[in-house]
């Protein structure tokens, strides 16, 4: 078995690295070889259009980035005739669809359409947007609405189904849980954590929207307790990203119980970012002679 291959759910990859949502596009293999990711994972999708919040919208903090980019997106139909063609014509590795709705119908919607088209190996369910059926809640802080929601969706597909869950709840491993029970085939997390900037001189926020999601660096220790709080809780596999960086950062993530893991805000600071995790993990792997399958999960506590 070639040393970097990984089992996500029902999918086999011949690598354990992707890319989070949003930090990545097509153009990104300007720098990087596709054969250093296991996937593909596109910006996510909604139903309709979405222009995204007004600026500013991004603010790099000490250790990361907050960002409120508001889910900017073409839309289900403009996704399904322009770019999912792209997608197709250019990946050489399997795609994986994030995708996003503001009902369990409109999931079930962008769902059904996307099973008419071909190219498409998983789908990830970004629940961290808010449900208009619950008063606005995201979707991804209540287990019943979790439960719910892949219940609904499992059983009309095939491909990979990956939820990729919210870090801004009080208990990750009874969300988990209830993803496991209602059909998910494999968690991703973290999303982004609540964050905030002043401008100290004059108490402006530095976010038009006030709060909006920190990433990097600094969400690290976050995303690792996480990534093991849930995969002490469940069978199904464990995605995992929040402050990757280098190959360190991910093997402590594979001992945690990830079988995979992604970079994001990585992607900006160094576009060659996951080539260099890639070879240095292939290469640390190989010079101590283990296989991905020695680590995952046998952290020591
Ligand atoms: C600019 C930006 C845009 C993002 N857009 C999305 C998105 O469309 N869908 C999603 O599920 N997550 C999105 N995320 C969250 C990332 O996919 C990832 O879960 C998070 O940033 C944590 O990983 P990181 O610390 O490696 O960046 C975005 C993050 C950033 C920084």
């Amino acid at each position: 078995m070639n040393t970097m291959q990984t089992a996500l759910g029902k999918l086999h990859l011949a690598s354990p690295v992707t890319v989070a949502s949003g930090t990545f596009d097509l153009e990104n293999f300007n720098f990087i070889a596709q054969d250093c990711l296991g996937a593909f994972v596109c910006k996510t999708i909604t139903r309709h259009p979405k222009v995204g919040n007004p600026p500013p919208r991004l603010f790099e903090s000490e250790a990361g980035l907050i960002n409120s980019i508001g889910l900017q997106n073409p839309g289900l139909d403009k996704f399904v005739s322009e770019y999912l063609p792209r997608l197709r014509d250019t990946l050489k590795i399997p795609l994986i669809v994030s995708l996003s709705g503001t009902s369990i119908a409109e999931f079930v919607e962008i769902m059904q359409t996307l099973e008419t088209q071909e190219g498409i190996s998983g789908y990830e369910l970004n629940v961290s947007c808010p449900n208009v059926e619950n008063e606005g809640i995201a979707f991804g802080v209540h287990p019943d609405i979790v439960y719910k929601l892949c219940s609904a969706l499992s059983p009309l597909t095939r491909r990979e189904l990956i939820i990729k869950l919210s870090p801004n709840v009080t208990d990750i491993a009874s969300i988990a849980k209830a993803a496991e029970a209602g059909g998910a085939d494999s968690l991703a997390l973290i999303n982004t954590v609540y964050g905030m900037a002043i401008d100290y001189k004059t108490g402006k926020s530095l976010i038009k929207q006030g709060i909006g999601g920190y990433s990097g660096i600094g969400i690290k220790p976050i995303a690792l307790a996480l990534t093991y709080k849930a995969c002490q809780a469940v069978k199904i596999p464990v995605l995992a990203m929040g402050g990757i960086y280098t190959w360190q950062d991910a093997l402590e993530f594979f001992w945690a119980g990830a079988s995979m893991i992604a970079l994001g805000t990585a992607n900006f600071i160094d576009p060659t970012a996951a080539q260099k995790l890639y070879d240095g993990l292939n290469t640390h792997l190989q010079e101590h002679n283990l296989q991905l399958t020695d680590i995952i999960g046998k952290c020591v506590v």
